[in-house]
């Protein structure tokens, strides 16, 4: 068993916190909003907070390795559906520029780490992006500067890799503040602080999202908390960057033991001729107790899928089986294949076979109104599709074409939603806003739907699954 970790400082809140002269100097940079501030990593969490930063203030850099998204934010443009040119360009009017050098790190006040955490091909963790970017950032790293992560991990990720990635490469000798280094002198701060971007959610400001920050050690926890409480209108912080790192897995693995819940009763519930769906909206009218989850055709997105196996992987460390996120996992892991032999299934009782049908899938994205298909369960449904004889086609007005990426290689063009009855099966995988689905029942010769987007369309051609 690995020895436990002990702060040094118990911290509470701010007044305990006696700060030395060089996190003072940051400290007033930071509450006057005059700090710079480097973002590395610029995706969908690194550029919305980049384009936050930036209109509250503060004077940003970003930071990426790919030079297209560089080149394409110093020309003014987005490479984020949801994010519009004209904001990039309010951004560079307040200074926001992207470079690929990271030697204007060593400018920064603050640096926060927003880069990929997926999962390797044998669905363990591959922080190789967290270390290579501390790698790479070492050499920058100035006195008094403050680093934050906000990369979902397992929880000791900061203090076992993070830090020493940033000590051994700093050529200057620095030391985290807290390693036996004197606060006054020679140090830099090291805190984490979990992202909470829920895309495509519009009911909830980005800035009333309350933002978690646990730092290494009291004073770094001070200089975060500070950044942070620039751009969202509540703080919370927690004792230690362990805790900041396993709040931010609680609340994913919540979310996709539940999503396993309902996954799981859709299947009985299906089975026993009972409406899941109008269960759940029955179940929601509960004041207390209940939170609504829905069922679907698997689980994407950057974040469910993937980060609750941080933890079972980091868990194997302490001898400790994780049994509800395996468990989940597994449920949830059948849902294309569920998918599928309901799609077979609808086209046995139209006196069909999969093997040469004609499918339409509606939607790539793995959620509904968003532009982002990672670990999206449309592209394990088309392989499946496929390995079965079907021909599949896509629709999806967020993606006119779908090219390569980590895990697939398709080079398909969305197919225009005209003259439906040449498919023998229309397949709803995304619900996105922008579909008329009675019409698309009307034109159709079979739908499955996978979301419940049929709701309150009565029609013999439509197959919930
Ligand atoms: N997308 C979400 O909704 C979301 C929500 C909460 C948390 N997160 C977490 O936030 C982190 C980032 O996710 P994301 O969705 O923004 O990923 P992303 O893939 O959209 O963006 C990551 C960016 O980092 C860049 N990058 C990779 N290695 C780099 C390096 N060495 N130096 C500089 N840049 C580098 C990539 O080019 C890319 O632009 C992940 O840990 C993820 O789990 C994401």
């Amino acid at each position: 068993m690995p020895n436990s970790y002990k702060p040094k400082i118990s911290q509470t809140n701010s007044s305990q916190t006696v700060l030395p002269r060089i996190a003072q100097e940051r400290l007033a940079r930071l509450q006057a909003r005059t700090a710079r501030i480097g973002v590395i990593g610029l995706g969908y969490v690194g550029l919305p907070l980049s384009l936050l930063l930036s209109e509250a203030g503060f004077e940003v850099t970003g930071f990426d390795n790919d030079t297209k998204k560089v080149n394409d934010l110093e020309a003014g443009r987005s490479y984020i559906l949801r994010i519009l040119p004209a904001e990039i360009a309010a951004a560079r009017q307040k200074g926001f520029s992207a470079t690929t050098n990271f030697a204007r790190l060593a400018d920064q006040d603050a640096i926060v780490l927003c880069v990929p955490t997926p999962l390797t091909q044998h669905r363990e963790p591959d922080l190789s992006f967290v270390v290579n970017t501390a790698k790479v950032a070492a050499p920058w790293i100035r006195e008094g500067q403050l680093v934050v992560l906000e990369s979902t991990t397992y929880p000791g990720t900061t203090e076992e890799l993070l830090i020493p990635a940033l000590e051994e490469g700093n050529t200057q000798g620095l030391k985290v503040q807290g390693s036996g280094a004197a606060a006054d002198r020679g140090v830099f701060y090291v805190a984490f602080s979990p992202e909470r971007e829920d895309p495509g959610n519009v009911t909830v400001a980005r800035r009333d999202i309350p933002k978690v920050v646990g730092g290494h050690e009291a004073i770094a926890t001070e200089l975060a908390t500070t950044l942070y409480q620039g751009i969202f209108a509540q703080t919370v912080r927690v004792s230690s960057t362990r805790v900041a790192e396993m709040t931010k897995l609680l609340e994913n693995i919540y979310r996709c033991v539940n999503i396993a819940l309902v996954n799981e009763l859709k299947l009985l519930s299906l089975r026993m001729g009972v409406d899941i769906w109008e269960v759940i909206d029955a179940a929601a009218t509960k004041p207390f107790g209940f939170q609504p989850f829905y069922p679907g055709p698997g689980l994407g997105g950057h974040c469910i899928p993937i980060d609750p196996f941080y933890l079972s992987w980091k868990a194997r460390e302490y001898d400790f089986n994780t049994r509800f996120i395996e468990l989940a996992g597994e449920v949830n892991e059948a849902m294309p294949a569920h998918v599928v032999q309901s799609v077979a299934k609808a086209l046995n009782e139209h006196k069909k076979s999969m093997n040469g049908a004609r499918i339409l899938m509606l939607g790539m994205a793995y959620k509904k109104d968003i532009d982002d298909l990672r670990e999206s369960p449309s592209l394990t449904v088309i392989e499946l599709l496929r390995e079965q004889g079907a021909e599949v086609l896509y629709n999806d007005p967020y993606f006119p074409t779908v090219g390569r990426g980590r895990h697939y290689n398709l080079n398909m063009t969305s197919t225009p939603l005209t003259d439906l009855q040449q498919y023998d099966c229309v397949l709803i995988m995304t619900d996105h806003s922008d579909y008329d689905y009675a019409a698309i029942v009307t034109e159709s010769k079979l739908v499955v739907d996978t979301r419940n987007a049929t709701k309150g369309i009565a029609s013999e051609k439509i197959v919930r699954c």
